[in-house]
């Protein structure tokens, strides 16, 4: 079997082609989010993280989030960068010129939940290798929704001189600092000549129809505090208390309290272990 090239690594598009990449607790979470079956970790997602046969293996119970999911490395902003991209999921119209390219996936923490709310800027070259330094196409900033997910529609991004095939994009969790990173292109003649290049920064991208979809995970570098489907600490701390519950569907105006602090629900969600008020600014203000 030929070993990976340096510069590439196999579309991992397709469950149970990932290689050697290790079959994560993130990832089984990742795919409960993926069909909707996320309410079910409130409370009994240890079954799925831990219990499933997932891809013909038997997922081992993990004391804690160590599978592997570093933080996303930051890289360079780079010259192009413009402030105040307009708010939109998608880059392209019917008739913009380039490959097609969906990418999607989730944001999470350091403990594998899902982040809500989370500022994602994207900025990219056209399929001739230009970027818009007086207009805002290809570029554009979205959220992550209540499951910590994103799509951006887009084409591919073109080369340059000097550098691969890449995406540039920033993310920020409320309250939290810029993650400032690039995703790259796998298989791409010039990864293993561009000195900025991080293979943990490979999407997964696979051929869909006459485009192309890639998947990315960003782990950002937050603590979140362990809910249900992590192991109990020993000894059980006092609890914060208050009335906000795991597992209740809030609406917007709803009031709760939580650690002896009263909060004011922003957007209507369903709460989950890792979602406690203090730790999602974007679903609960203090008031
Ligand atoms: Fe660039």
């Amino acid at each position: 079997m030929t070993p990976p090239a340096r510069d590439g690594m196999p579309d991992e598009g397709i469950p149970g082609t990932t290689g050697d990449r290790r079959i994560s607790r993130k990832n089984v979470l990742k795919a409960a989010l993926a069909v909707g079956t996320a309410p079910l970790l409130v409370g009994g997602g240890v079954a799925l993280a831990r219990d499933a046969s997932y891809g013909g293996r038997l997922l081992v119970p993990t004391p804690a989030c160590d599978d592997g999911d570093d933080p996303t490395p930051p890289q360079m902003e780079g010259p192009y960068f413009r402030p105040n991209s307009p708010r939109r999921t998608s880059l392209v119209t019917a008739g913009t010129p380039g490959v097609p390219l969906t990418v999607s996936g989730y944001v999470f923490g350091r403990a594998c939940r899902p982040v809500p709310g989370v500022l994602l800027d994207f900025w990219q070259a056209d399929a001739n290798g230009a970027y818009d330094m007086s207009g805002y196409a290809f570029r554009g900033h979205q959220f992550t929704g209540a499951n910590g997910a994103f799509t951006l529609t887009t084409v591919v991004a073109g080369l340059y001189p000097g550098r691969t095939r890449h995406i540039h994009v920033k993310a920020q969790a409320p309250g939290r600092p810029v993650l400032t990173t690039q995703l790259y292109f796998p298989n791409e003649p010039r990864n293993s000549t561009d000195s900025l290049f991080d293979p943990a920064l490979l999407m997964n991208v696979r051929t869909a129809g006459n485009g192309r979809q890639g998947t990315f995970d960003f782990v950002l570098d937050i603590a979140q505090t362990p809910g249900p489907t992590d192991p109990p600490t020993d000894p059980p701390t006092d609890p914060p208390g208050g009335t906000w519950s795991a597992g209740t569907s809030y609406r917007a105006g709803d009031r709760v309290t939580y650690g002896g602090v009263a909060y004011r629900c922003l957007q209507g969600h369903l709460a989950m272990g890792g979602w406690e008020p203090p730790n999602v600014p974007a679903l609960w203000e203090r008031g």
